[in-house]
């Protein structure tokens, strides 16, 4: 729960209406000096406008050198970000030869897939000679190769699933799977908070959607009950059928989702349950085995799961895990599978292979160790940060830590300034948040030595001190104070 203080509430809306009232004074005169121009348009309507474009113009251009770092490095827990430099108050910026070795503390790293791995990367080099890039092909034409039905054979072993089918794209698996599973007279009930992907394919269904406050059995129940009272819209008829769609790790909040309430609510109502696993599967969980395995659901009663391996796997596609009934189907009719080009086969074999690691079917314990060591980074990590009184959202366990910043000024002052010291950090502002809600979002890698998160913390302390984000000073215990005073 995001705790915003009343004063940084206040601040905020004022910093904001501050810069809303100049955008539109600044936009007023430049379409009185455009006047003329304007005819140029020659009839058609102007393609870009409304408030999201004049905020791109006025919010996020002012800001834009905090975004979209160019990279030349592998996402380990160091990087190379390639400096930049403009000549025009950074509307444009121009890359130099330099880069900047930094801290990396904003990839979805978490396993450490993502660098060379003494076990993946001799495999992905050898499938890349063997195969090429691409296939070239969909996979109902010549797009699937042996690497491709092992990956699903052992995705659907990995999260315990009787079938699974792959996708190129993580984004995809979602945005294309839900229409291919509901549509008109259906029902798609969404978490507030789920990813853009899932809130495009529940659009583009045609099926109702409706939303249930974040992360909330009890209001998913009530939604349930009111909809399945009322039916669908006009007919009230009974609803085809209704699916409750919800995410395992949420990645702008980094909490876990209350599954084993949210199943027994759909149980109760005979819903279907969506579980979106990309930033909790391989992560959480004794065995990498996702949120299920963590919070002790069978997987059983989940009945898709969705995955992507474009965080813990280090490499890119996404996944759906479900009954061979589904899976077979699907296959029939998703037109991501039918139409688009599949995998790249050594995108595939690093999944083969990173899984083979989790899993210890590498000869090694490396993948247990890994393992031990996201959490224990994760929670040192998430304490240390509490202790400085930021406010860190999210739950235990969890390799994904936002530090609410609110202010919109506060949002550059971050950025920059970590980088300045050589720690890279992700910041998020609307739209991928709401508009009040600003943060930095670290997230935490199996890869991280405690020294690299020993700097990461100074640094962040030191920046948190100067650009005020310490909201929720912890008091130190009484007797150190007592002592104190004695000193
Ligand atoms: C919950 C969720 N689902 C789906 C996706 C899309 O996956 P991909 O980035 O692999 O396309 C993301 C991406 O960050 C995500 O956070
Ligand atoms: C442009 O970006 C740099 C950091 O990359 C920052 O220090 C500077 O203040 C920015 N300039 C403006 C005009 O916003
Ligand atoms: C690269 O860094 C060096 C040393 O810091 C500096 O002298 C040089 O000007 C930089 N080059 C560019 C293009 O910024």
């Amino acid at each position: 729960m995001v705790r915003l203080p009343y004063l940084t509430a206040l601040t905020t809306l004022f910093s904001y209406g501050l810069l809303f009232a100049f955008g539109q004074l600044r936009d007023f005169f430049r379409k009185l000096i455009d006047w003329p121009k304007s005819k140029n348009l020659k009839g058609y309507a102007p393609i870009c406008l409304g408030l999201e474009d004049f905020y791109t113009r006025r919010l996020y251009l002012r800001i834009q050198d905090c975004f979209g770092r160019p990279i030349a490095s592998a996402p380990d827990a160091w990087i190379d970000v390639v400096e930049r430099y403009s000549n025009d108050n950074n509307k444009t910026l121009l890359r130099t030869s330099n880069t900047t070795k930094c801290l990396n503390l904003g990839s979805y790293n978490y396993l450490g897939f993502a660098a060379a791995d003494e076990y993946c990367t001799p495999r992905v080099i050898e499938s890349l000679k063997k195969y090429s890039p691409s296939t070239c092909s969909v996979r109902v034409d010549g797009g699937t190769t042996k690497l491709h039905t092992e990956l699903e054979e052992l995705v659907a072993r990995f999260v315990g699933k009787p079938a699974a089918i792959l996708f190129g794209m993580g984004y995809v698996t979602n945005s294309a799977i839900i229409p291919a599973l509901v549509g008109k007279g259906g029902l798609i009930i969404s978490d507030s908070l789920n990813h853009n992907s899932i809130v495009n394919g529940a659009r583009g269904s045609g099926a109702t959607v409706r939303v249930f406050q974040h992360n909330n059995p009890s209001h998913l129940e009530e939604v349930l009950r009111e909809q399945i009272a009322e039916g669908q819209p006009r007919t009230h008829r009974p609803w085809k059928k209704i699916i409750v769609i919800v995410e395992g790790i949420y990645s702008m909040e980094g909490e876990l989702c209350k599954l084993p309430e949210i199943i027994a609510v759909c149980k109760k109502y005979k819903a279907y349950t969506y579980l979106d696993e990309a930033h909790s599967i391989g992560a959480i969980g004794k065995s990498g085995r996702g949120v299920c395995e963590l919070l002790g659901v069978d997987p059983a009663d989940v009945d898709i799961m969705m995955g992507t391996f474009t965080k813990s796997f280090g490499s890119c596609g996404g996944y759906i895990a479900a009954s061979k009934e589904i899976i077979q189907y699907l296959k029939y009719t998703c037109p991501a599978h039918l139409y688009a080009t599949s995998m790249s086969p050594p995108a595939v074999q690093q999944v083969i292979s990173a899984i083979k690691v989790i899993l210890g079917e590498d000869g090694s314990n490396r993948g247990a160790q890994k393992l031990a060591r996201i959490r224990e980074n994760s929670n040192f990590f998430r304490s240390e940060l509490q202790k400085m009184g930021f406010e860190v959202l999210g739950d235990n366990d969890s390799p994904v830590m936002p530090i609410m910043l609110y202010n919109p000024a506060k949002i550059p002052a971050f950025s920059r300034e970590c980088l300045r010291q050589n720690v890279a950090i992700v910041t998020v502002a609307f739209p991928a948040t709401p508009l009040l809600l600003a943060r930095a979002r670290i997230c935490i890698s199996a890869s991280h030595t405690r020294e690299d998160l020993i700097k990461g913390l100074e640094v962040i302390s030191k920046v948190g001190d100067l650009v005020g984000i310490k909201y929720f000073p912890v008091e130190p215990p009484k007797h150190e104070q007592d002592q104190k005073k004695l000193e």
